[in-house]
């Protein structure tokens, strides 16, 4: 490893899933375990970085970074980036945000007395798109989950998104990404990519963490 290489670069990066309540005892959330983003957090760390982790509940324990942030909503994962994002030079989103939230969470449980239930939901804020559109923005890497046309997807959202660099990695199959000890990563940039193929998340965390300084270095002109 090389330590110094991302010394004094303030990071913040997401990890997890986000819970978004539909009454006081139920939610709807996703299959992010929060392996990934918290080997990337630590990674980015034993580079030199000082990271400050915004993760939604996970079972796993804490990694060993500078400062950790507990939120559980999408709103809540946003104000915390927010907050935060106008003090840092590097944003990674590992987090699976929920994309939408159910419109009025019931304040009591919700009882079974019909057949059938609609709940009408509403978009959550895309945190990744908004910080990258900031100016000046920091340096950008995000995650694409994907079930089909990895790469074509993910280059879209590195373009829509405008983000600096995306990690690609297929989700819903055999091997690889939600909750799994192992993954693997196609990771794209504007002129570039690179496949990381399937290893222990640990291992491929500190690979990529390796790429993302090479780039952010790149881009900082040093
Ligand atoms: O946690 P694990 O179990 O280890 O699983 C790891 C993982 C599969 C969750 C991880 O590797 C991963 O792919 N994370 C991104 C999951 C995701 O939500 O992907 P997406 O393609 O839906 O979103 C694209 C990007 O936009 C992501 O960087 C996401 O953090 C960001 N986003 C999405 C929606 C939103 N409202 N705000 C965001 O910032």
């Amino acid at each position: 490893v090389l330590p110094g290489l991302l010394a004094g670069v303030r990071a913040l990066v997401t990890a997890g899933p986000t819970r978004e309540p539909l009454d006081p005892v139920r939610f709807i959330g996703n299959r992010s375990s929060g392996r990934m983003g918290f080997a990337l957090a630590e990674a980015l760390e034993e580079l030199g970085a000082m990271v400050t982790l915004i993760a939604g509940p996970t079972l796993l324990p804490l990694p060993c970074v500078t400062k950790h942030v507990q939120i559980e909503t999408a709103l809540e994962m946003y104000k915390a980036v927010m907050a935060r994002v106008a003090e840092c030079d590097l944003f990674v989103a590992t987090a699976a945000v929920t994309d939408y939230r159910p419109a009025a969470p019931a304040p009591t449980k919700i009882k079974k007395e019909t057949e059938a239930l609609t709940v009408e939901l509403v978009r959550n804020p895309d945190i990744l798109a908004e910080v990258a559109a900031r100016r000046p923005a920091p340096f950008t890497v995000g995650f694409a989950a994907e079930t089909d046309h990895l790469e074509d997807y993910a280059r879209d959202k590195l373009e829509r998104k405008g983000v600096d660099l995306i990690a690609a990695n297929q989700v819903g199959g055999l091997v690889g990404g939600f909750e799994r000890a192992e993954n693997a990563l196609t990771v794209l940039w504007r002129g570039g990519r690179k496949e990381l193929p399937l290893m222990d998340k640990h291992r491929l965390a500190r690979e990529l963490a390796l790429l993302i300084a090479e780039r952010y270095r790149a881009h900082a002109g040093g």
